[in-house]
């Protein structure tokens, strides 16, 4: 056999791996009472599609407010980071989807001339591959895109000595509950070094409406993204889902957005992949993503000796905060 077909077999091994990874997580998910389906499972070739809509949608301000954050504070936020032109560092993004935001901190990084290496993180290889079609139009600089969970690829990272600047944005933070996230960052430090700094965005408690609208969109299309976790497991799963028995349930309660897909009656599911049967009663409910809402203070809850928060940058509504926190 010669080398690269011994590559690619490694390639397609991980993958399978990958795949069979998923899939037991998903089904765990399932057997479980209240049953939920983690939230990165959304992001198929489809979910993908769906959420570059969502992010376009009137009542979705996050990305119109963080977008306006970057395009317009980036100076600041490297001066902040105490980045300038002459000194190389890294730039690591966790979950960096489409990387259209990104792509404003890039721009003003190329035309200053800064020396930099972008790291996008994504375990969805349909998002990295969206995400370099949408730089391909920046001149050039280095990148170096890694699929794969952000703890695996973090670690990969920060295998040298070079500054790290890691980015965590669109409140990805928020689909985690307050134990998680604490854990979460405390993982995300262990792979920092002093002085290293994290770029948090936030989504701010507000308007309990506004919020529940931007997960319950007129138009439909967050149902839409919800409800393709039922495509997604009739296909990957072998499942036999009918979409017109479950509907979109989303909630805003304890500063949290929370979207559920709930069963509109008695019925059970057959999954061919494991050819077992899943129960649903009639109003059961699937937890498929929560989004929590933050305060400073209630960040500064969850930071422990950590991080310390050294700026906010935020839009001119204030709906959206980017906090940048220095590793201690
Ligand atoms: C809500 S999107 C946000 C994308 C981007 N950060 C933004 O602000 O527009 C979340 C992204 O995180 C990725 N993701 C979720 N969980 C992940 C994990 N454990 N490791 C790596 N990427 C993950 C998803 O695939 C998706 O592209």
């Amino acid at each position: 056999m010669h080398a690269g077909s011994a590559r690619e077999l490694d390639w397609r091994n991980r993958n399978l791996e990958m795949q069979t990874a998923i899939d037991t997580k998903v089904l765990e998910g399932l057997r479980q009472h209240p049953k939920r389906i983690p939230s990165w499972y959304f992001y198929d070739a489809r979910g993908g599609e769906l959420f570059q809509q969502i992010m376009a949608m009137p009542e979705y301000y996050l990305t119109r407010a963080e977008h306006e954050i970057l395009r317009g504070q980036a100076e600041s936020i490297f001066t902040a980071a105490g980045h300038t032109p002459g000194t190389p560092f890294a730039i690591i993004e966790l979950g960096a989807g489409d990387g259209s935001k990104t792509k404003e901190l890039l721009r003003y990084l190329i035309a200053n001339d800064f020396n930099f290496i972008y790291q996008p993180v994504d375990i969805s290889s349909n998002a990295i591959d969206l995400l370099k079609e949408n730089l391909s139009d920046l001149p050039e600089f280095e990148m170096e895109p890694l699929v794969g969970d952000y703890f695996e690829m973090l670690q990969q990272t920060m295998s040298n000595d070079v500054p790290k600047m890691v980015l965590f944005l669109g409140s990805n933070l928020g689909n985690y509950d307050d134990a998680t996230a604490k854990q979460f960052l405390q993982r995300a430090a262990n792979g920092m070094q002093s002085g290293d700094v994290l770029l948090m965005g936030l989504d701010i408690v507000k308007d309990p409406k506004r919020i529940l609208d931007a997960y319950n969109d007129a138009a439909g299309i967050t149902k839409a993204f919800n409800m393709n976790l039922l495509e997604r497991m009739n296909r990957e799963l072998d499942a036999d889902f009918d979409k017109d028995r479950f509907d979109h349930a989303p909630v805003y309660e304890n500063n949290q957005a929370v979207s559920y897909i709930i069963s509109k009656e008695d019925q059970s599911v057959y999954f061919g992949a494991t050819e077992e049967r899943i129960e649903f009663k009639k109003g059961e409910k699937i937890q498929t993503e929560i989004s929590r809402k933050y305060t400073r203070e209630s960040l500064q809850g969850l930071l422990g000796d950590s991080f310390q928060i050294t700026h906010v940058f935020q839009d001119r509504q204030k709906d959206f905060s980017d906090f940048l926190l220095i590793k201690s």
